[in-house]
């Protein structure tokens, strides 16, 4: 028998059907409310919100458990691809090795992109922003591949949309790397897999024997992987809420990637470095850097921690952590922040003010010091975790059409003045 919740408001009841999920997790239907009872709920930054019914991630803050349609995110970081899981989240289930191949061979046919979008990255002044020329990059596939406007695209057409989104993002992300530095592009070379050939384009000289180092591909994959999806994130839920007008894919990705940049979000990697270059300068210690995210008049918050869902271990931020340590013993760095941050980390884990508030590492506050030991500047963080979280956008924007969702559309509670007469300035 379904369950069935009340709520009283100004002495009538009201009854709402309660929804509950595969894993028990169970959410009021408040969608008929205000045509029953003419009230809305309201709910800032959708802390208690649910804004879809979704099959693609399942999240438990408080255990600290993620699972990509049901498979664990520690199996799937450990022995997985990032191609592999690409194909999981947006078709939901793993590929056999001839549709993996198959899955391979169509991304590889598409990985080049217009010559004519290289005089993009010729305007763009050479020190702005990866993040802002890769949501003007994307933004302009729409105007390249014409045919991904259709807002009723078939089945077909849909899935090469996707697939030339992620067959040309690699490409445009090494490109807008070696543009920075004033090198010339290394096009793709479709003999490669998709991990190598964007290591191939961003840092060159890989063949088919593969020359790199495994510790930077095995660091990649899990990278990537981990970032690959996160639920209804502030990017995620910006891809599906862009995409429920019916806008394209190509600009409801690049709208996902602006909402990622922010260093709440996804900027946050680029942020968390910077912070620990900082405290470096500053002579390092942990303490003074914790009064300061404690005090509520400073607006320093400790980068890389505390995280909307997460009120245990974010249990991406546990595997990055290994990966970490792993990827510099094996590449032979010694990086000085990386002492910071475990100080840092173990000073906070003790402190009340964290203790108090579930406060714990979050995906970003190891993985910068992974990308910057395989030789990325700190500006290209947050775009490698564009790069990352494609499949997860691409997922959750196909699901959305496929649920036939409508259109985005919050409703507010107006507080400004009540009706008033205009009175005229006679500037006509
Ligand atoms: N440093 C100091 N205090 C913090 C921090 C922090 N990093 N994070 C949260 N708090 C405090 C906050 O001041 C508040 O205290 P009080 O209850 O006394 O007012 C309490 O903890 C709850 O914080 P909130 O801002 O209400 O929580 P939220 O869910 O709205 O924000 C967050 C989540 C991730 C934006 C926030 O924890 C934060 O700003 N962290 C630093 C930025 C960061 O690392 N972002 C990456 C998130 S993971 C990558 C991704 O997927 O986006």
């Amino acid at each position: 028998m379904s369950e069935i919740a009340s709520i009283s408001v100004n002495g009538k009841s009201h009854e709402l059907p309660v929804i509950t999920g595969t894993e028990n997790e169970q959410a009021i239907d408040i969608s008929k409310l205000r045509d029953i009872s003419s009230i809305i709920t309201i709910d800032p930054g959708f802390k208690n919100t649910g804004a879809t019914k979704s099959a693609i991630t399942f999240l438990d803050g408080e255990q600290g458990i993620l699972r990509y349609r049901g498979y664990p995110i520690e199996q799937l970081a450990e022995h997985s691809t990032f191609l592999e899981v690409t194909y999981l989240l947006i078709y939901g289930e793993l590929p056999t090795a001839d549709t993996l191949q198959d899955f391979r061979n169509k991304i590889s046919r598409h990985t080049l992109i217009h010559e004519d979008m290289k005089k993009f990255f010729d305007g763009f002044p050479s020190k702005s922003h990866p993040m802002g020329q890769l949501s003007c990059l994307v933004g302009a596939l729409s105007a390249f591949y014409p045919e991904s406007l259709n807002p009723n695209p078939s089945e077909e057409e849909e899935n090469l949309s996707i697939i030339k989104l992620l067959a040309k993002m690699p490409t445009i992300v090494s490109w807008i790397y070696k543009k920075s530095l004033g090198h010339p592009v290394i096009y793709p070379k479709n003999n490669l897999n998709y991990v190598h050939n964007f290591l191939n384009m961003t840092f060159g000289q890989i063949t088919e024997d593969i020359t790199v180092d495994k510790a930077v591909v095995d660091a990649m994959h899990t990278l990537l992987i981990l970032h690959a999806d996160h639920e209804q994130n502030c990017s995620t839920s910006t891809v599906r809420i862009v995409g429920s007008s019916n806008a394209n894919l190509y600009a409801s990705v690049s709208a996902g990637i602006s909402a990622l940049w922010g260093p709440l979000h996804g900027g946050a990697n680029q942020a968390v470095i910077e912070m620990l270059e900082n405290i470096k300068n500053d002579g390092g210690g942990s303490a003074k850097w914790l009064a300061k995210a404690k005090d509520k008049n400073d607006s320093f918050r400790l980068m890389g921690f505390g995280h909307r869902v997460y009120k245990n271990f974010d249990p991406r931020a546990k595997i990055i952590k290994k990966a970490c340590d792993d990827v510099l013993e094996r590449l032979g760095i010694n990086d000085p922040v990386l002492d910071i941050a475990k100080e840092l980390e173990e000073a906070a884990l003790k402190d009340q003010y964290f203790v108090d508030r579930k406060l714990y590492p979050n995906v970003d506050f190891y993985s910068g010091i992974i990308y910057r030991a395989l030789g990325f500047p700190t500006d290209m963080f947050t775009v490698l975790f564009a790069l990352g979280r494609l499949p997860g956008w691409i997922a959750q924007w196909r699901e959305m059409r496929a649920n036939k969702e409508p259109i985005g559309r919050p409703r507010q509670v107006y507080m400004g003045h009540t009706t008033r007469d205009y009175v005229t300035l006679n500037q006509r």
